[in-house]
C-alpha cells in the first residue's frame, strides 16, 4: 500500500506533536552524534519558522532614501515565498557612523516590518568589513601581507585576527546587537562575520604563533627542532623567538613549520570567532550561532572550526554550465560539497546560506543559469540535508563591486522576470516540502577528507606538481553518487564504527590514533579502501621508517611499498584484474604507480606495462573479520566503479546504478524516508521503483509506484514509510 492523502495529513499532525528535538545551542558538545541504526529525532533548526527557510542576504541600508523600494521589497518577498532574510552582513558604517555615534532606528524599523509580514531575520555581525574611521583610528586592525606590508583601508575580510583592540571593538558592537535585538520575535540566528578567511603576518600574529609553538612543544626548542627535522640545511633554532611564519623569501623549506603555521591559522581564526560568539552565548544563549563557510576553503580546517558552531552553513556558487562537462558533473561535485558540510554535524540539517538565482560576477565566465537549473540546484541542497535555501542577494546593489552580481530583484525592478518566476516556483516547492525539515541523510559509507593531510600533500616536494587530493576524493564520491550510495565526508579523527565501508584516498599524513581506528574498524568487519601515498608521514610530516604505509598499518593492508613512480599526463599504465578477483578486464591507471610487496595481501590486479609489469597494482587483505583494500595506482573510473561495486556487493549494501544524469538522496526520520530524484538532463528519465520504494510524491501529491517518470530537469520527492 502506498501512502494516501489522509496519511499525509496524519504526518502533518504528527509533525506538530512528536519527536522534535530543538537544537540546544549551548550544548553542542553533549549532543548525540549520528550513528547508523540509532533512532533519530527530528532536529528542527528554527522552530519559530517551522518551514524550510527561503530568502537570503538583504541590504536595506543601501536604500534608506528609497522607502518606496523598501516597501516594494516586502511585497515581493511575500510573493516569492521568502520567509527569512539575512541582515547586517556589512552594515558597520551605517550602524556606527563615527566612534560611538550609533544609528539603529532603521534596523529596528526594517526588522519590525519584516516580522509583521511573517519574515524572520538572521542577523550578522558587521566585522567582515570595517568603516574608514575605524581603520584610521586603529591602523593595527588592518592585516599585514606576507611581505610585511600593512594593508590600506578598503575592501573586506582583511582584519588582523589577533589585534586585541579590534576584538574589543567587535565585542562592543556585538554586545549592542545582542542586547538590542536578542529578544526580537523575528530573530532566529546569529551569523558571525562573513566568510572568515585569510592570514595576517603582523608582529602580533607572529608572536602569538611563537607562543602557540611554545605550548605545543612544551617550551622545549630541541623538541621542536627534532619534530621539524631542522638539522637539514642547518636550520636549527635556539629559541622560539627566532621562528618566523613561512613566507616567500623566508623560511618555506621546513614542512613541519608550514603545517604548524596552517594549524595555528585555524586555531587563531577559531579563537577570534569564539570571541565573537561568546557575546551571544552570554546575552542570548537560546539563539543559535553560525558562520558561513566557503566550500573546501583550503586555508581553514573546518573540521576544527565547526565544533564551535551550533549550525553549519555555507555559500555555494558552482559553475553549473561549463564547457568541459555535463550538468550532472557539476551536480556530483556540488553534492560532494554539500556532503562535506552536512558531515560536519551529522545529527542535524545544515544551511545553504548563500547561492545565486542566476549568475555570479566573479567566475571567469558568468553564464546564466539555464531555465530549470535554479530549481534543481535548490532541490539538490535540500536533498543533501539543507533546511534552507538562501540567496546572495535579494536586490542588486546599484553601485560598487557587486552591482552586476545576480539577485532575485534586478535593476529592472520587476517581478515578471524569468528569474523572479523561478525563485517564486522554488518558494512554492519548499512549502510543499515542509515536513522534510529535521530529517537527515545517513550513510553507511564514508570518505576521509582531511584538511591537514591536504596541506601536507600540497606542501610535499616530490612526485608530480599536481597531486589532486580533493579531486580524487570527489571522483570517488562521484562513483558512489552514480550508484545512489550516500557517503559521509569525514576527517581521519572521526569514529569509524558507524560505517560499513570507509574510503581513505591518498592519506599521506597519519594523525595519532588513526592506525588504531583503522585496525579496530577492519578487525570488527569493516571494509577499508586506501590508495597509493598512504601513511608516508606522521603528524609532524616526518617519514615513517621501515616502509610505507607506516604507523603500524602494514599489518592491516598486509603489504609494504618499495617505490612510487610518477607518470606524465600523457602516459598511462594498465591494471589487469586476476580471474579470482571476480572483476574483469584491464583498467587504465594514471599519475602514480606504487611498487607493492605483498606480505599477506592477495593480488587483485597486476600492472600490465613498464619494468614493474606483472607486479601487484591492487590488493586485498583479510584482517580480523574485515578486509583492507589497497589501490597502488590512480585507477580510472571504469576500474574504480568495479572495485566500489564489488566492495558494496560483498558488504550487502544494495545499490542500483541510476540512469545517466539522475541524482538520488534519501533523508530519514524514524520510519519515514524522503527520497529525492533529480534529473539533470533535458530528456525524460525513468527510474524503476521496487515494491518497497513506492510512496507518496510530496511535490505532485499523488501515489508513486512502478516506474517513476522524471521530466527533463524534473525533480520528485517521495515519502516512503518503512514498516
Ligand atoms: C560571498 C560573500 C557575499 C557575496 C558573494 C558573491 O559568498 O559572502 O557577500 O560577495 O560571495 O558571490
Ligand atoms: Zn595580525
Amino acid at each position: 500500500m502506498g501512502i494516501g492523502l489522509k496519511e499525509n495529513d496524519d504526518i502533518e499532525r504528527k509533525l506538530q506533536n512528536e519527536s522534535f528535538s530543538v537544537i540546544e545551542c549551548g550544548n553542542i558538545a553533549g549532543s548525540q552524534q549520528y550513528a547508523v541504526g540509532v533512532k533519530m529525532k527530528r532536529s528542527i533548526l528554527f522552530p519559530k519558522v517551522n518551514e524550510i527557510l527561503h530568502g537570503g542576504d538583504y541590504n536595506p541600508e543601501q536604500w534608506l532614501d528609497r522607502p518606496d523600494i523598501l516597501e516594494e521589497d516586502i511585497r515581493l518577498m511575500k510573493k516569492a515565498g521568502v520567509n527569512t532574510v539575512t541582515l547586517g552582513v556589512f552594515s558597520w558604517s551605517v550602524y556606527e557612523s563615527s566612534e560611538g555615534n550609533y544609528h539603529f532606528e532603521w534596523l529596528d524599523d526594517v526588522m519590525d516590518r519584516l516580522w509583521e509580514n511573517g519574515i524572520f531575520t538572521i542577523l550578522a555581525t558587521p566585522s567582515g568589513a570595517r568603516p574608514a574611521w575605524l581603520d584610521q583610528a586603529m591602523p593595527q586592525a588592518m592585516r599585514v601581507s606576507q611581505m610585511g606590508i600593512r594593508n590600506r583601508h578598503g575592501v573586506r575580510h582583511n582584519h588582523c585576527m589577533t589585534f586585541p583592540l579590534y576584538r574589543e571593538k567587535v565585542r562592543e558592537i556585538n554586545t549592542i546587537l545582542a542586547k538590542r535585538y536578542g529578544n526580537h520575535p523575528g530573530l532566529i540566528l546569529w551569523h558571525i562575520s562573513n566568510e572568515l578567511g585569510g592570514v595576517c603576518y603582523c608582529d602580533l600574529c607572529e608572536k602569538k604563533f611563537q607562543d602557540y609553538l611554545k605550548r605545543k612543544y612544551h617550551d622545549n626548542i630541541q623538541e621542536l627542532n627534532q619534530e621539524w627535522w631542522t638539522t637539514f640545511w642547518s636550520h636549527r633554532y635556539n629559541s622560539f623567538e627566532q621562528i618566523e611564519p613561512p613566507v616567500p623569501g623566508g623560511e618555506t623549506s621546513i614542512h613541519g613549520l608550514n603545517l604548524d603555521w596552517k594549524r595555528f591559522t585555524t586555531w587563531n581564526m577559531t579563537d577570534y570567532m569564539k570571541d565573537e560568539i561568546a557575546v551571544f552565548k552570554k546575552w542570548t544563549p537560546d539563539i543559535p550561532v553560525t558562520t558561513n563557510f566557503m566550500r573546501l576553503y583550503e586555508g581553514l580546517d573546518y573540521h576544527k572550526m565547526s565544533k564551535e558552531l551550533d549550525i553549519i552553513s555555507w555559500d555555494s556558487y558552482p559553475d553549473w554550465h561549463t564547457d568541459k562537462g555535463e550538468l550532472i558533473d557539476t551536480a556530483a561535485a556540488t553534492a560532494f560539497d554539500h556532503s562535506v558540510m552536512r558531515s560536519l554535524k551529522r545529527d542535524r540539517p545544515f544551511m545553504l546560506m548563500e547561492s545565486v538565482p542566476s549568475q555570479v560576477n566573479w567566475h571567469p565566465y558568468n553564464k546564466l543559469k539555464r531555465p530549470g537549473v535554479h530549481n534543481l540546484s535548490c532541490m539538490q541542497a535540500v536533498a543533501c540535508g539543507s533546511d534552507t535555501v538562501q540567496y546572495f542577494q535579494w536586490r542588486k546593489s546599484r553601485g560598487s563591486y557587486e552591482q552586476h552580481h545576480g539577485a532575485v530583484i534586478d535593476h529592472l525592478g520587476r517581478c515578471d522576470t524569468r528569474i523572479f518566476g523561478e525563485v517564486e516556483e522554488v518558494g512554492k516547492k519548499l512549502k510543499l516540502l515542509k515536513e522534510v525539515q529535521g530529517s537527515i541523510p545517513k550513510a553507511s559509507t564514508a570518505i576521509i577528507f582531511d584538511w591537514e593531510n591536504w596541506w601536507a600533500i600540497n606542501d610535499m616536494a616530490g612526485l608530480s606538481v599536481e597531486k589532486n587530493y580533493p579531486q580524487e576524493c570527489r571522483r570517488l564520491y562521484q562513483i558512489l553518487f552514480c550508484y545512489g550510495i550516500e557517503a559521509d565526508i569525514i576527517s581521519q579523527e572521526e569514529d569509524l564504527t558507524p560505517y560499513k565501508a570507509v574510503f581513505a584516498p591518498m592519506l599521506y599524513l597519519l594523525k595519532p590514533g588513526t592506525k588504531e581506528r583503522f585496525s579496530h574498524f577492519v578487525e570488527k568487519g569493516g571494509y577499508l579502501a586506501a590508495t597509493y601515498l598512504t601513511g608516508y608521514v606522521n603528524e609532524h610530516t616526518l617519514c615513517y621508517l621501515g616502509g610505507f604505509p607506516g604507523g603500524g598499518l602494514k599489518d592491516v593492508f598486509g603489504l609494504y611499498t618499495e617505490e612510487i613512480d610518477s607518470l606524465y599526463p600523457s602516459e598511462s599504465n594498465g591494471a589487469a584484474f586476476t580471474e579470482d578477483s571476480e572483476m574483469h578486464g584491464v583498467c587504465r591507471i594514471r599519475d602514480f604507480c606504487e611498487i607493492i610487496k605483498p606480505l599477506t595481501a592477495r593480488t587483485l590486479a597486476y600492472y600490465t606495462e613498464d619494468f614493474y609489469q606483472g607486479t601487484p597494482a591492487i590488493t586485498v587483505n583479510t584482517f580480523g573479520a574485515g578486509k583492507a583494500w589497497y589501490l597502488g595506482a590512480r585507477v580510472e573510473d571504469s576500474g574504480l566503479e568495479q572495485l566500489v561495486g564489488k566492495i558494496m556487493c560483498e558488504l550487502g549494501i544494495t545499490f542500483k546504478k541510476l540512469p545517466h544524469g539522475v541524482e538520488k538522496h534519501i533523508r530519514y526520520h524514524d520510519r519515514v524516508e524522503y527520497v529525492f530524484y533529480l534529473n539533470y538532463t533535458t530528456e525524460e528519465k525513468e527510474v524503476c521503483l521496487g515494491d518497497d520504494e513506492k510512496g507518496f510524491s510530496l511535490l505532485y501529491h499523488k501515489l508513486v509506484f512502478g516506474t517513476l517518470r522524471l521530466k527533463g530537469f524534473g525533480v520528485d520527492v517521495i515519502r516512503q514509510e518503512k514498516r
